[in-house]
């Protein structure tokens, strides 16, 4: 599958794992391509981050920026439904968690 669209949780845990990071390397990496890069609000998976969205289809845990790239072309994500059940979501660690 070819990434058209990856999104990097940019959360409260997420960021706090350097997704900013992840953000700023994948930004350049596909810069000048037909690959749009965005940040993102919690995808309700704290506890596997930093998590990364392709395509609204494949989540990606644990994200690092040595790995990502190289994961991404290899389609390695896992299924993932951004409305999916909400008692599988753990917002517990974002920022809903003071609510
Ligand atoms: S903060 Fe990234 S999945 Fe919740």
């Amino acid at each position: 599958m070819e990434a058209k669209k990856i999104e990097v949780c940019c959360g409260g845990t997420c960021l706090g794992r350097k997704s900013d990071e992840i953000f700023d390397y994948l930004q350049e990496e596909y810069k000048n391509t037909d690959t749009a890069v965005h940040m993102c609000s919690c995808l309700g998976r704290c506890k596997k981050g930093s998590n990364i969205l392709v395509n609204d289809e494949k989540v990606y845990h644990y994200s690092k920026v040595r790995t990502i790239k190289e994961r991404i072309e290899n389609d390695e994500g896992i299924e993932y439904n951004r409305y999916d059940d909400e008692d599988k979501l753990d917002l517990s660690s974002d920022f809903l968690g003071d609510l």
